[in-house]
């Protein structure tokens, strides 16, 4: 049998895939209304109105900020109504990180090979993790938002969904033979499509001018050691949060594979073994408040 037999991916599944990353262009631009967001929330100048009024703009996405803001997931105990208290109890991140994920599931939309229930779950559940570690961490010297933790984790596998929905019968074939070769799916994808999910994500957040530390993130979050020192202390914190995540999805999904953890990511963050054990524990017991947020972004 040939190689191509063996895998089940179709020939020349490389040259296209190589041709979709190197027409970018043709890959769908970010709205305008999430290019906005992303200057008001970069400017230090900006206030929650200037926020409001963009978003004000769009009823979909008014009455979901509104709806998050008033989730167990935040726990506010009082009713949340108008827009601007919803902005300033969610904070300008958790805004742009909600319109973003809002607009990416409108854009890649359609078939897909990724079960796209449990993609979200992984990134939320990722999400949550990352932000219970930097605040774990500001209790240590160490600063980083809580916030922009969040926001990184929820965007951190974008490039998978280039895959699954462009190349998505041969995707499927990817996850099936990363499976049965007991390979990591990095492994599967750069083997059998000749890029992997974090270089199309870098290639995705230079076509979208995302911050460069979110890039850093999605190129990086797997070999966080080869990200450049600005960007190092946030690929570490989701690359730890990507293996909680992982782990803790070993016991809710069938086929889940555990993740190997950087043995450098501990002692960048400065942590213990036993710290790292609490943080997971955390984590677990957080997850329950993942279904609100994803039912929030995927019901319209
Ligand atoms: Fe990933
Ligand atoms: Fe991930």
């Amino acid at each position: 049998m040939n190689y191509a037999g063996a895998t089940g991916i179709q020939p020349g599944t490389k040259e296209r895939v190589a041709h979709i990353v190197e027409n970018v262009d043709r890959l769908p631009a970010l709205p305008a209304i999430v290019l906005q967001l992303m200057r008001v929330v970069n400017c230090s100048k900006s206030s929650v109105v200037d926020a409001a009024k963009l978003i004000a703009v769009d009823p979909v996405l008014t009455s979901k900020v509104i709806r998050l803001a008033n989730s167990s997931f935040y726990g506010i105990p009082r009713t949340v109504s108008s827009l601007p208290d919803a902005i300033v109890i969610l904070g300008f991140n958790t805004i742009r990180s909600l319109v973003l994920g809002l607009s990416v599931a409108k854009m890649f939309h359609g078939n897909h090979s990724l079960n796209m229930d449990r993609f979200w779950k992984h990134s939320i559940i990722t999400a949550i993790a990352a932000k219970i570690i930097a605040r774990h961490l500001r209790k240590n010297v160490m600063m980083i938002d809580p916030e922009s933790a969040f926001s990184a984790g929820i965007l951190h596998d974008l490039g998978k969904l280039i895959f699954s929905q462009y190349v998505t019968a041969d995707y499927i074939r990817v996850c099936g033979y990363a499976d049965r070769s007991c390979s990591s799916i990095l492994e599967a994808e750069d083997e059998l499509l000749g890029i992997n999910h974090t270089e199309v994500g870098k290639t995705l957040a230079v076509k979208w001018a995302l911050p460069p530390d979110l890039g850093s993130v999605l190129m990086y979050h797997h070999r966080p050691q080869e990200a450049a020192e600005e960007a190092s202390f946030l690929v570490n914190v989701i690359h730890l949060a990507d293996i909680i995540a992982h782990t803790l999805e070993c016991n809710l999904f069938d086929g889940e594979v555990c993740e190997l953890m950087d043995r450098d990511c501990l002692a960048e963050l400065k942590m213990d073994k036993d710290e790292y054990d609490k943080l997971l524990h955390n984590v677990e017991n957080s997850i329950e408040k993942s279904q609100e947020f994803l039912s929030t972004i995927m019901i319209s």
